[in-house]
């Protein structure tokens, strides 16, 4: 089953390549094209995921148009590297998946360069009282002790900066703000917090706010999944046992939720009669599940990744060649006005989580 898949979404991502030039796709419109944010939106957190997935598609093919229009879009990113206020938290997922992928096949300098000066950034939203990255720029300050579960995913760009550069900070910042998302984020249940605030001045923690989840103290599934993910990926650049067991309370907390039909909802607090779905948190999850799976030598994560992606290809994947998206039921946040349409990155992890399970793809973070 999972070779056959494999073939069908790399057909439909090469299919779409090579039809939407060298646009940074965030969402589709209306028939089914993807939109492009190149023009005026080139700071989104989500423009380095089509570049990933193509990149993820060219391991498997070896199709030179993937490559070419990963290369292309990574350039492209260069205004972001020069749009300071648009610098926030999210560089890992901008540039593991553009320049971290290009350095890791091809060895290209300029891919090299682009890493280190968004490593750079990064480690400088570091607040040291706090022991926390910063996550979002605002002009007046008010965010300036605010963190998000979500940043556990940019932390290998600082980790592999290390390991580039020798330079141990990179990687000490990264392993201080996973201590405080192991300590502040995670309740005991194993779910975990959006949003943490901080006061920027002394560290103290002051409170949490609900993000892009149901309220207070509900759990945002896609949240969940960056911590499954998050947590293990910090345990695999620093074999810290605190974060092997983050990441399993985490996965354990995940998996006692997941609904008998196997689709995620936005929220897990949320109520039955509510049809919001994340076909993303369910890709996230199932990817840092398969990862889960090896570094703790238990084979019930794999199953359960196994169980969600093929819940997602059976019930919600859409392979016509009419449209460019994959995953059909995605949300942003449980109080948008909408729900439940596609979304670039759970196009990419679904890929990504299909290719791990056959031993295919690049490793990006
Ligand atoms: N990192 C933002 C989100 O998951 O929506």
């Amino acid at each position: 089953m999972w070779e056959e898949l494999a073939r069908k979404i790399s057909e439909k991502t090469l299919l779409v390549c090579r039809r939407s030039g060298e646009k940074i796709p965030y969402r589709v419109d209306g028939q089914g094209r993807f939109d492009d944010l190149s023009g005026d939106n080139i700071s989104w957190w989500t423009n380095g995921f089509w570049a990933g997935s193509l990149w993820q598609v060219y391991a498997l093919t070896g199709e030179e148009a993937l490559k070419s229009t990963a290369a292309a879009l990574e350039k492209k990113l260069d205004a972001a590297l020069m749009d300071a206020m648009g610098m926030d938290h999210d560089s890992g997922f901008k540039w593991l998946l553009t320049a971290g992928a290009d350095y890791t096949v091809t060895k290209n300098p300029a891919s090299l360069n682009r890493l280190l000066l968004a490593a750079s950034n990064l480690a400088g939203r570091f607040n040291p009282k706090g022991a926390f990255l910063r996550a979002w720029n605002d002009r007046s300050g008010e965010k300036a002790g605010w963190a998000i579960i979500d940043c556990l995913m940019n932390l290998p760009l600082l980790y592999r900066a290390a390991v580039i550069t020798g330079d141990p900070r990179f990687g000490q910042i990264a392993a201080l703000h996973a201590r405080t998302a192991a300590r502040h984020f995670q309740r005991p249940d194993g779910s975990v917090e959006h949003i943490v605030v901080f006061d920027p001045v002394t560290g103290e923690r002051l409170g949490t706010r609900p993000g892009q989840g149901m309220a207070a103290g509900s759990a945002w599934t896609r949240g969940q999944a960056w911590a499954v993910y998050g947590f293990t990926l910090s345990y695999l650049h620093t074999k810290e046992p605190l974060f092997l067991s983050c990441a399993r309370k985490a996965a354990d907390y995940f998996m006692a939720h997941i609904p008998a039909s196997g689709l995620i909802p936005v929220d897990f607090a949320q109520g039955e009669d509510c049809d919001f779905e994340d076909d993303s948190a369910a890709a996230i999850a199932a990817s840092g599940l398969l990862e889960l799976a090896a570094a703790a030598g238990e084979s019930r994560y794999r199953d359960a990744a196994e169980g969600l992606l093929r819940t997602l290809s059976e019930k919600r994947l859409e392979l016509s060649p009419d449209t460019d998206c994959l995953l059909k039921r995605c949300s942003v946040s449980f109080h948008d006005r909408e729900h439940n349409h596609p979304l670039i990155y759970g196009d990419y992890f679904f890929i990504e989580a299909v290719l791990k399970i056959l031993g295919k793809g690049v490793f990006m973070w």
